[in-house]
């Protein structure tokens, strides 16, 4: 075998050098006053430390228009694989300091790559962006080089978790990468996301808005619902992601990881049999049960600015990582509206997919209502939450802690839509109508004769409140498995899922199903 030569030696550093050193000190000094990292300082930010290894560190790529070629020091990304507490992630992460972090040819290839292999090894894929969009010298190369990692998207999608990172600009078709993602995160003041930026807005709308009234995170986690997570600045946005990837497996085969917080499995909270107030039009917060339930009270919500109306996120209960979907009464009093509906069913599908239980808590008075919503589609916005409730396969597990009526009370993750188990507080109210609206119906006659409507309102719904808001009726039915009280929520969920563990539903042979979209 023979010895590398000191040529090969010195040619080696130079170029590891060179990619090392990114598009020069001018430029990692502009990226750092803007207040951004460089794609290498991302890296070791959110790897453990010296965990990376590169992939294509001496790749070139074409970089210019044909016969004007020229090559770029990594041809502006950074990728390769390393550890998130201990657990494989792979990784790119896009330089603009060389030539934007626009991406061609050469720059699409490398991350490519990494994608295969996180989906061959069954491991995340983490996008740190910050790039220009398609590199507009490469012309069609460009675009095809986007089309590349598309393809790769949408097939590594409930394969492995795929997660992305805005951290400067994402113009273009470049947006369309993220989006099919799992999760986006974004930075305040130094990213954003939209397909044409202010000035296409200025030519063609002939209206002046900035890139970040256009495109920032505040728009994209609050209005749009783009992006699931914002921060103010890359180092507290890199540690959130190494948060949510301990919550999740590696890949569709796996199960989340056990994490034993010393949370004891029996622990009760005495205090929960006065969470739900006596006057049924009063709200209270969920998140005071949310935190009370899960394991060391810890609790990761996604899209917390987006259709609060209703609460997402991962918790652990027993050690075991769980998807939490919760209506918010204190929230628009918890109705379920076309925002609420798109937000729970992507993430029910995101944990169907990832083999994580989910636990649904119901306190909903219904859809909303009013033209808004029905031209905007709820009907169509709805049938997904149905849709990716009835489609899921994972342990089931719904509490009805209060309002459960109508339509709604089907949708959040009903007995009769196939949910595991379903227990009910005493305080429930499972109806189809509330009891104003019920009385209204069918004592109307009664009503308008009457020489005082009001009273005879009054009595009516008192009567209604007796006979038909309450859990018992259900629970005769069997349509709810237990009543149970509120302190014991938490030791009831987790005997619950321990009991489930190995479930195992076999759906019907199809190629895939055509959830309303
Ligand atoms: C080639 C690019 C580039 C691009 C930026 N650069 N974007 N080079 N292709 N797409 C280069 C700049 O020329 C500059 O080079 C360096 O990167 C830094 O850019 P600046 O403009 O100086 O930085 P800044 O002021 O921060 O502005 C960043 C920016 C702006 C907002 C991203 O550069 C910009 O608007 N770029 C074009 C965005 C765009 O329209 N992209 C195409 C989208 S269409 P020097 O040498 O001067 O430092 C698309 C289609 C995808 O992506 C299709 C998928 C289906």
């Amino acid at each position: 075998m023979s010895e590398p030569t000191q040529d090969n030696i010195s040619a080696l550093e130079e170029m590891r050098d060179e990619a090392l050193k990114g598009g020069g000190i001018k430029r990692v000094e502009a990226q750092h006053r803007k207040g951004k990292l460089t794609a290498r300082e991302r890296i070791d930010l959110i790897l453990d430390e010296g965990s990376f290894e590169e992939f294509d560190m001496l790749k070139k790529g074409r970089g210019g228009a044909p016969g004007k070629e020229k090559s770029y020091p990594g041809d502006g990304v950074v990728a390769g694989h390393g550890m998130i507490d201990g657990r494989e992630v792979f990784i790119f992460s896009q330089d603009f300091t060389v030539i934007g972090g626009s991406l061609g040819e050469a720059h699409s290839q490398k991350i490519s790559k990494v994608m295969d292999h996180a989906v061959r090894v069954g491991s995340p894929i983490i996008g740190l962006n910050d790039s220009g969009g398609a590199r507009i010298q490469e012309g069609v190369d460009a675009l095809a080089a986007y089309g590349e990692i598309f393809h790769r998207n949408v097939n590594a999608s409930g394969v492995v978790p795929q997660i992305s990172c805005i951290m400067g600009p994402c113009a273009g078709g470049a947006v369309y990468s993220p989006a099919m993602t799992d999760f986006t995160f974004m930075v305040e003041n130094s990213s954003y996301m939209f397909v044409t930026g202010p000035n296409v807005v200025r030519t063609v709308i002939h209206q002046d808005i900035s890139s970040g009234e256009l495109g920032g995170a505040q728009v994209h986690t609050e209005k749009s619902g783009v992006a699931h997570f914002s921060f103010p600045n890359d180092i507290l946005c890199l540690r959130e992601v190494r948060k949510l990837i301990n919550y999740l497996p590696s890949n569709n085969r796996q199960k989340a990881p056990f994490l034993d917080l010393s949370d004891p499995v029996d622990r009760t909270d005495p205090a929960l049999d006065y969470l739900v107030p006596e006057n049924p039009n009063m709200s209270y917060d969920m998140n005071i049960l949310i935190r009370s339930l899960l394991d060391g009270a810890e609790f990761l919500e996604i899209q917390s600015n987006f259709a609060k109306n209703i609460i997402c996120g991962f918790g652990r209960l027993g050690g075991q990582t769980i998807g939490l979907v919760a209506n918010q009464p204190a929230v628009l009093a918890g109705v379920i509206d076309s925002n609420a509906s798109g937000k729970a069913a992507r993430f029910v599908r995101f944990c169907d997919a990832f083999n994580i239980p989910l636990i649904c808590l119901v306190d909903v008075p219904g859809f909303m209502p009013g033209p808004e919503q029905e031209h905007g589609g709820i009907i169509r916005h709805g049938a997904k939450l149905l849709y990716a409730f009835v489609e899921a396969t994972v342990p089931r597990i719904t509490v009805i802690v209060r309002k459960a009526y109508g339509g709604a009370y089907l949708v959040m993750n009903s007995k009769h839509i196939h949910c595991d188990i379903n227990y009910a507080w005493p305080s429930a109210e499972i109806a189809v109508l509330g009891a104003r609206g019920a009385s209204e119906v069918i004592y109307r006659k009664e009503i308008k004769k009457s020489q005082d409507p009001e009273a005879i309102l009054n009595k009516r719904m008192d009567q209604y409140r007796e006979t038909y808001i309450n859990p018992f009726l259900a629970a005769k039915r069997g349509y709810i498995d237990d009543v149970i009280f509120p302190r014991d929520t938490r030791y009831r969920l987790i005997r619950t899922l321990q009991f489930l563990e190995n479930k195992e539903v076999t759906n019907p042979d199809r190629k895939h199903g055509n959830i309303p979209l």
